[in-house]
C-alpha cells in the first residue's frame, strides 16, 4: 500500500523536493485536506488559477499565510476589491513600465559593482555575494533606505521568512525582527515627514485616499510589503535560475551564445522552481471543489509550485526548457494581487544573468555545498558555491 498522503508545507524534506508530494495531490487529492494543521490545499493549474482570480470564494482578508503567532502590519496583500483595489492604485505607478526600466542602468551599477568585488577570487557562495544583496540593495534605494543600513534591512527580512523545522509558528526571533522593521520605517516615515525625498516612502507620505493623506499604519503595510515580498523571492530567483542552467549546459552555452534569451531562461526558472510556493486564502463560503466542500472560513493553500507541475498545463513539465513558451505561469499569482514588482524583478534577474553570464561564462556549481532555504512559503537556494576562472576587474580597481 502506498504511504498516506501527507503535505506539511514546513517540513524540512518538502524544501529539498516537494514534486513528488505535488504530483500525488494533483493526482489523488486536488482537493487535499491536512485535517491535522488545519487546511485545505488547491494543486492543479486550473483550480489554482481560479483560486486566484476568484476573490469571492477565496478572500484574503484572513491573512495570506499560513503561520500563526508573530506580529504583522496590515497591507493590501490581505484586502479583497474593492479595498485593495484602492491601495494598490497608490503605489501601481511607481512599478510602471517607464519607471522600472528607467531603473535598469542604477540595477546594472550594482550589479557590476558586486561582481567586481568577487571576479577576482575564483570562487565564492552566489547567494552570499551576490544574489542575497542586489534585490536588498534595488528595493531599500527605492523605499528610501540609505546604503549603510541596506545590510540590516535584508538581515531582518530574512530572519522573519526562517521557520524551525515541520513548525508553522513564528519564532521570536522573526518576531523581533519585524519589531525592527516596523521601527525602522516608523522613522522613515518621520524624517519624510518633515523633509521630502526622491523615495517611495516620499510618494506614500504625500498620496491621497479618498482626500485625505495616509496615517502612518498605512504606510508602514506598504513599506514592510514591498521589502518584504521583493528581496528573498528575487534572491531565489537569481540563484534557482544560474543553478539550473548549470545543470544544463547546452542551455547555458545557448545563452552565452545568445543573451537574449536569457528573458526565456528567468521565465522558465520562475515557472520550474517558483520562489513563492504558494499562497494562503480562506474560504469566503462553503466552496466545493472536486466534490469536496471547503467550509467557509476554512484555510486554503493555493500551491504554485503544484500548479506550474501540473502535466494538464506542461509538457513534461518536471524537464527544464528554456525553449517552452512558459510565460503562463503561476509564480508571480494571478487576478487582482498579481505580484507588483513582477517587471521589477524581471528585470533584476535578466540584468543579474546577462552580467554574470558576461563575466563569468565557465562557472561551475559545487553541488555538494548547495543548501535549500527552510522558509514559510519562499522556496530555493540558501548557498550556491562556484568556481570559475578569475577575471580582472571591470573598474579596473
Ligand atoms: C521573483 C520574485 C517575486 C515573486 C516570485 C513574487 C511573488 C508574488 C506573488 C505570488 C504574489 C501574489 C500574492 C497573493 O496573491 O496573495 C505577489 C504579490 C506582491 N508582490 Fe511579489 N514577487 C516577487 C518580487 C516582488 C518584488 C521585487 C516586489 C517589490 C518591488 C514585490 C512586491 C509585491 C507586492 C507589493 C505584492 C502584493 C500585491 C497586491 O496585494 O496587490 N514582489 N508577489
Amino acid at each position: 500500500m502506498a504511504d498516506p498522503l501527507v503535505f506539511n508545507p514546513f517540513a524540512y524534506e518538502m524544501h529539498e523536493n516537494p514534486y513528488p508530494t505535488y504530483a500525488r495531490m494533483r493526482e489523488e487529492a486536488p482537493c487535499y485536506h491536512n485535517e491535522e494543521m488545519g487546511f485545505w490545499a488547491l494543486s492543479r493549474f486550473d483550480d489554482v488559477l481560479d483560486g486566484y482570480r476568484n476573490w469571492e470564494d477565496f478572500t484574503s482578508t484572513k491573512g495570506v499565510s499560513l503561520e500563526t503567532g508573530g506580529s504583522s502590519v496590515p497591507s493590501m496583500i490581505e484586502m479583497d476589491p474593492p479595498d485593495q483595489t484602492a491601495l494598490r492604485k497608490l503605489v501601481v505607478r511607481e512599478f510602471n513600465p517607464r519607471r522600472v526600466n528607467a531603473l535598469e542602468p542604477r540595477v546594472r551599477a550594482l550589479t557590476t559593482r558586486f561582481l567586481d568585488e568577487l571576479v577576482e577570487e575564483g570562487e565564492c557562495d552566489l547567494i552570499a555575494r551576490f544574489a542575497a544583496l542586489l534585490p536588498s540593495d534595488v528595493i531599500s534605494t527605492l523605499l528610501g533606505a540609505p546604503p549603510e543600513d541596506h545590510n540590516s534591512l535584508r538581515i531582518w527580512t530574512e530572519t522573519i521568512m526562517h521557520r524551525e523545522d515541520g513548525s508553522s509558528t513564528i519564532s521570536p526571533a522573526a518576531t523581533e525582527a519585524s519589531k525592527n522593521l516596523v521601527l525602522y520605517f516608523s522613522d522613515l516615515i518621520k524624517a519624510r515627514r518633515k523633509s521630502a525625498g526622491d523615495d517611495l516612502a516620499t510618494s506614500l507620505v504625500e498620496a491621497e485616499l479618498d482626500g485625505r493623506r495616509l496615517d502612518d499604519r498605512e504606510i508602514l503595510g506598504f513599506l514592510f510589503l514591498l521589502i518584504a515580498g521583493g528581496n528573498e523571492t528575487t534572491e531565489k530567483l537569481i540563484a534557482n535560475t544560474v543553478h539550473q542552467l548549470s545543470r544544463h549546459p547546452a542551455q547555458r552555452a545557448s545563452i552565452v551564445a545568445d543573451p537574449s534569451r536569457i528573458p526565456a531562461a528567468v521565465e522558465e526558472s520562475l515557472r520550474f522552481r517558483s520562489p513563492t510556493q504558494y499562497m494562503a486564502r480562506a474560504a469566503a463560503r462553503d466552496v466545493v471543489r472536486h466534490g469536496r466542500t471547503i467550509p467557509e472560513g476554512d484555510r486554503v493553500l493555493l500551491s504554485i509550485g503544484a500548479a506550474n507541475h501540473d502535466p494538464r498545463r506542461f509538457d513534461a513539465p518536471d524537464r527544464f526548457d528554456i525553449d517552452r513558451q512558459a510565460t503562463q505561469h503561476l509564480a508571480f499569482g494571478f487576478g487582482p494581487h498579481f505580484c507588483l514588482g513582477a517587471r521589477l524583478a524581471r528585470l533584476e534577474a535578466r540584468v543579474a544573468l546577462e552580467e554574470i553570464h558576461a563575466r563569468l561564462p565557465d562557472y561551475e556549481v559545487d553541488e555538494g555545498g548547495v543548501g535549500v532555504v527552510h522558509s514559510g512559503n519562499v522556496a530555493g537556494l540558501a548557498t550556491l558555491p562556484i568556481h570559475f576562472t578569475p577575471t580582472a576587474r571591470a573598474d579596473g580597481g
